[in-house]
């Protein structure tokens, strides 16, 4: 997995857009040392005073674009945090499109995440300092593929990630002795159950093959002691008002420190992908497969 740094006149190339995309793919990180974004200042003071005491237990601040929407929030100026996620929100989107033109995206949350990593008291699975590869528990992504751009808003501190192997070798490595596929099965009479009553109009939501597969890898991933201690992991620093996208499905990552980022997720259609036989999906597809052969 490697760190791309992208031009700064990078819109001078619309025709390396198509390369952007395959190193995405690939799992690499397209990395902006300054972030293409305007902040202003009143906004940065603003998204910098933010303590979230009370909230804790909330991972992040969501911001959902389609109903215009906060939650999670625990401050008092509810409509300025709505306003300024907002206006990132927008920004993030128009910046990924242009960036990215042969991806099909589909808007996510965007999120801005204010407390400090290091001291974060979460459980096992909801721990962002152990590597894995993101999967939504309640919201399934049906093979479509996560994109995530970030932006370390903090003045001073880089943001510090680590990275392990992307998707294809986890899977080759891992896919097969962890467990993870008799577990995806075994789950599939209960989906079918739930398929049955959301026929019936009932407010039940069933996740597909791919997706139960996907948050089960996630999470036998940062139960695995020997793989986090794995010391041939690399150690990235991001800093102050820079930027990085990533497909978090594929580039497995964790976070070891930072505070104030913020975040926009899209989700790229499977059918827009440049190298769909390394997409997660078809991956995944091919190993559950192979294994009921
Ligand atoms: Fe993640």
């Amino acid at each position: 997995m490697a760190r791309i740094t992208v031009p700064e006149n990078w819109r001078l190339h619309a025709d390396a857009a198509r390369e952007r995309c395959r190193a995405l793919e690939r799992g690499d990180i397209l990395y902006f040392p300054h972030t293409p974004l305007h902040f202003g200042e009143d906004d940065l003071q603003f998204l910098r005073a933010q303590k979230q005491s009370g909230a804790s237990y909330h991972k992040n601040i969501a911001y959902r674009p389609a109903q215009d929407r906060i939650t999670g929030y625990a401050g008092d100026q509810e409509e300025r945090m709505r306003a300024v996620l907002g206006r990132f929100s927008r920004a993030a989107q128009s910046l990924m499109r242009e960036c990215l033109s042969p991806f099909a995206l589909e808007v996510e949350y965007a999120s801005f995440r204010p407390l400090a990593e290091e001291t974060r008291q979460l459980k096992t699975h909801a721990r962002n300092d152990l590597l894995h590869v993101d999967n939504f528990p309640t919201r399934p992504t049906h093979g479509n593929r996560i994109l995530r751009f970030f932006v370390n808003l903090h003045p001073t501190l880089p943001r510090i990630w680590r990275t392990g192997p992307p998707l294809p070798e986890l899977l080759e490595r891992f896919g097969a002795i962890s467990g993870v596929i008799e577990k995806t099965r075994a789950g599939a009479g209960k989906q079918k159950w739930l398929r049955g009553f959301q026929r019936l109009g009932f407010p039940v939501q069933s996740r597909p093959e791919y997706d139960r597969f996907m948050l089960s890898f996630h999470h036998w991933l940062k139960e695995n002691q020997a793989f986090q201690n794995d010391p041939g992991h690399a150690r990235w620093e991001f800093p102050p008002m820079s930027s990085w996208m990533v497909f978090t499905d594929t580039a497995s990552h964790a976070v070891l420190g930072g505070q104030f980022a913020m975040e926009q997720t899209m989700l790229v259609s499977r059918g827009s992908l440049l190298e769909p036989k390394i997409a997660p999906s078809t991956l995944v597809e091919n190993l559950i497969q192979s294994r009921s052969a």
